[in-house]
């Protein structure tokens, strides 16, 4: 993840604005609120610090349900738990190439992320806490391809720059983000460019290698996403007060890993291939120049690395899990990823403010 300090220009631009709102009690825009005063107790128990957090984490389950939400309609399992869309056999077939149970994955992760957004918003207003509702920016268009609802979304899954970094960090043995260390990606050519991860509509679905393509940049971006959340839960959880919050964090955010290595693993499957319609490449990750143990697809647990102090032994860790900036970094990498494209100005602004909220939570004694 990259850090504040590097924000795009759509979540930096007006910051100084919103500051000022933010002092003035007046919140973020829109229908998310970030009004309490910092540390003001809530009516029934949490700081409001500990509210802002979890806000933010709603915030980010609920960006994340809605992207779920239109993979597993083109290619999950459309049913009673996860309801909408009819499915693309041929989207869902090139899917099967990474692991034949891609679908009911993607159908079990986006479930997750609905019951994670629903608990966080219940516990809020349990304790008193403003809720988050971003529905009234689900304004981004829906994939044209047969299977897909045509509703209003909040993310895009249409134009990604995916950042698969974590390949090569989570295989360290030497390297830390929270160092300052920064790692090669696994797939180069999907850092730069705009790529589907969805079939834009029923053109998409041919030729094979280009609906292989997409099913490919949706297998990264799937591992891209959860290694967020990985990061983010454990980042926030140093900065909460109340025990039961602290729970809270602990019991989702290791959810998250469990999705990010069943991705990390089945992402390894992707064929290597190029797309004849705009060259994007997929390398062989286990041939050189890459192979060697910091590629090879087998590898899907973290190896030990440096953490807290070099003078420390090597630890199976997490990382990043720095604390400062861990929303707005989380925002960052998003809005990064291509997924907010063609959003509103105002979006860019709650999105900045519940951001902003959650960094200047700071643990109470
Ligand atoms: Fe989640
Ligand atoms: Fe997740």
């Amino acid at each position: 993840m990259e850090r504040a300090s590097k924000l795009p220009n759509r979540l930096a631009s007006r910051r100084s604005f919103l500051r000022a709102g933010l002092a003035l009690g007046a919140g973020a825009a829109g229908t998310a609120f970030v009004g309490l005063p910092a540390f003001a107790k809530t009516q029934s128990g949490i700081n409001a610090g500990d509210a802002a957090i979890l806000r933010f984490l709603a915030a980010a389950e609920i960006l994340e349900t809605d992207l779920w939400q239109q993979y597993n309609e083109l290619g999950g399992v459309q049913d009673g738990e996860v309801p909408g869309g009819s499915g693309s056999p041929t989207y869902t077939k090139a899917l099967e190439v990474l692991d034949g149970d891609m679908p009911q994955y993607i159908h079990d992760n986006t479930e997750d992320e609905l019951t994670h957004f629903r608990f966080i918003n219940a516990y809020l207003a349990s304790q008193g806490a403003k809720t988050v509702d971003l529905d009234k920016f689900r304004t981004l268009p829906s994939s044209k391809a047969t299977g897909a609802q045509q509703i209003g979304r909040l993310t895009n899954l249409m134009q990604l720059t995916v950042d698969t970094s974590y390949w090569t960090r989570y295989r360290s043995r030497t390297k830390n983000p929270d160092f300052g260390d920064t790692f090669p990606p696994a797939v180069p050519d999907l850092a730069h460019g705009k790529f589907p991860a969805i079939p834009r509509s029923d053109k998409d679905l041919t030729p094979s290698d280009h609906i292989q393509a997409i099913a490919n940049t949706a297998g990264f971006h799937f591992a891209f996403i959860e290694q967020g959340g990985t990061s983010l839960y454990p980042s926030l959880a140093q900065r909460v007060t109340s025990p039961e919050v602290l729970r809270i964090l602990l019991s989702i955010g290791p959810t998250e890993t469990m999705h990010f290595q069943t991705w990390f693993d089945k992402a390894g499957n992707a064929p290597p291939l190029t797309d004849p319609t705009n060259g994007l490449t997929f390398p062989d990750l286990n041939a050189p120049p890459l192979g060697g143990e910091d590629f090879q697809t087998n590898l899907i647990m973290p190896e030990p690395t440096i953490f807290l102090r070099r003078t420390f032994p090597v630890v199976s860790i997490i990382r990043p899990t720095e604390t400062k900036g861990a929303a707005m970094a989380a925002a960052t990498g998003l809005t990064a990823d291509g997924l907010f494209i063609g959003q509103s100005e105002e979006f860019f602004d709650v999105l900045r403010g519940l951001a902003e909220a959650a960094d200047a939570a700071r643990k109470e004694s």
